[in-house]
């Protein structure tokens, strides 16, 4: 049996919601086919009620047509990575195999494990400092590490946590924070190590691609200090790995309230100006999108047009349906911590994404009134 997704799991996967999954609600990238909405499991308390609420969602997830589930080491001090390897076992039962799912985490920030240690000065230390995993000058604005040493001991912790020998995204976790810190050049070489270790735990079988998941880094102009240029971090990859490099999947906020994406000229790509979606696509990298409910923010009360153009039942359906109906976006994140949201968030699997035609009256509301 394989460990990690594949192109006949993730198809096999697709199949089981023939007649019931609109066409192309199911995407293919790099090999793997991937549902147009994934599960994230970021926000919450870090509490044995929202560990519940979590597994019961990703299992719905994964029983309606999601097949993409996304975590982070820290996300609730690593509790959502063991929420999610419950879910697995869990599936496994159910008759969904490891190969038709696609599990996605990141590493990068500092996290206690489980709670928040009475003193975390004391924690890291004895956890971290003191068997040589980082040290101090290793960290960037007080919570974020990025060496291939503390991303050897993450990734070894994620694979327990989430009951997993391999990860099918693992994504340097906001790394556009170092850039407050360090200096470009320091940044980029940083960058270049951290992706040396990435190939080689690829090498390892302990991971099948990585990426970048940001918040600010490619939403910004180009000027700006953290912002990063696709282009310069696939050389990177490029140089390290060649053309058959692992750096397949960037992940950034986009929703309704946050079109950068889509929107800004802030990349650059063989002397050609590019949006992040242009960008991807010319590098031959996946976009994933985070925070697609803008964090539950644009899940009610949205403007007219915006039915108008999109139809659909509610609010929250029109969000989701405008962030995986854009073009250059494979899946589009929503996080659900419950059990009623992942059901209802996985009636779009059966629903057509919008049209170009509708996609396009969004951004012509007005015209000719
Ligand atoms: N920098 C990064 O790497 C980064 C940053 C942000 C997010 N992410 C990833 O992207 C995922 C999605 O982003 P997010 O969780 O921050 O925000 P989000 O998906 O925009 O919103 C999640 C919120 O929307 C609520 N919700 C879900 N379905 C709903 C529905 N049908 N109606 C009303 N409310 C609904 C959820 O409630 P319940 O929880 O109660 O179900 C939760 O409070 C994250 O979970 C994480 O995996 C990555």
């Amino acid at each position: 049996m394989s460990k990690a997704a594949t192109k006949e799991g993730t198809t096999r996967y697709a199949q089981k919601f023939a007649g019931r999954a609109a066409e192309s609600h199911f995407r293919e990238a790099h090999r793997l086919v991937l549902s147009s909405l994934g599960i994230g499991t970021y926000l919450g308390q870090p509490d044995e009620k929202t560990d519940a609420g979590y597994t019961a969602a990703a299992v719905a997830a994964v029983e309606n047509g999601i097949n993409v589930i996304d975590a982070a080491i820290n996300y609730r001090f690593q509790r959502s990575e063991r929420s999610i390897g419950t879910a697995i076992r869990q599936l496994a039962a159910k008759g969904f195999e490891r190969d038709e799912i696609v599990v996605c985490t990141k590493g990068g920030y500092l996290t206690p494990d489980g709670s928040m240690p009475a003193d975390p000065n004391e924690y890291f230390f004895r956890e971290y400092i003191q068997p040589g995993v980082f040290s101090a000058k290793d960290i960037a604005a007080g919570s974020h590490c990025m060496t291939p040493k503390f991303l050897k001991n993450q990734l070894g912790r994620s694979l327990k946590n989430l009951s997993v020998e391999c990860v099918d995204v693992y994504y340097l976790h906001n790394p556009e924070t170092q850039l407050s810190e360090v200096s470009k050049a320091e940044f980029l070489g940083r960058v270049r190590e951290a992706f040396t270790f990435l190939e080689s735990a690829v090498e390892a079988g302990e991971i099948q691609y990585y990426g970048m998941a940001t918040w600010n880094g490619f939403r910004q102009d180009a000027r700006a200090r953290d912002s990063m240029q696709l282009a310069e971090i696939a050389q990177i990859a490029q140089e390290i790995a060649g053309g058959r490099h692992h750096f397949r999947f960037v992940q950034l906020p986009f929703n309704l309230g946050m079109t950068e994406a889509l929107t800004l000229g802030n990349q650059s790509v063989r002397g050609h100006h590019r949006t992040v979606m242009e960008a991807a696509s010319d590098l031959d990298i996946t976009l994933i999108a985070s925070a697609s409910l803008l964090q539950g923010q644009v899940a009610k009360n949205l403007p007219q047009f915006v039915a108008q153009a999109l139809g659909l039942e509610n609010d929250a359906e029109r969000a989701l349906q405008f962030v995986r109906s854009s073009p250059g976006i494979t899946t589009a994140l929503v996080g659900m911590s419950r059990l009623e949201h992942a059901k209802a968030n996985a009636r779009l699997a059966g629903v057509a994404p919008a049209t170009v035609d509708e996609f396009s009256k969004l951004f012509s509301r007005g015209e000719g009134a």
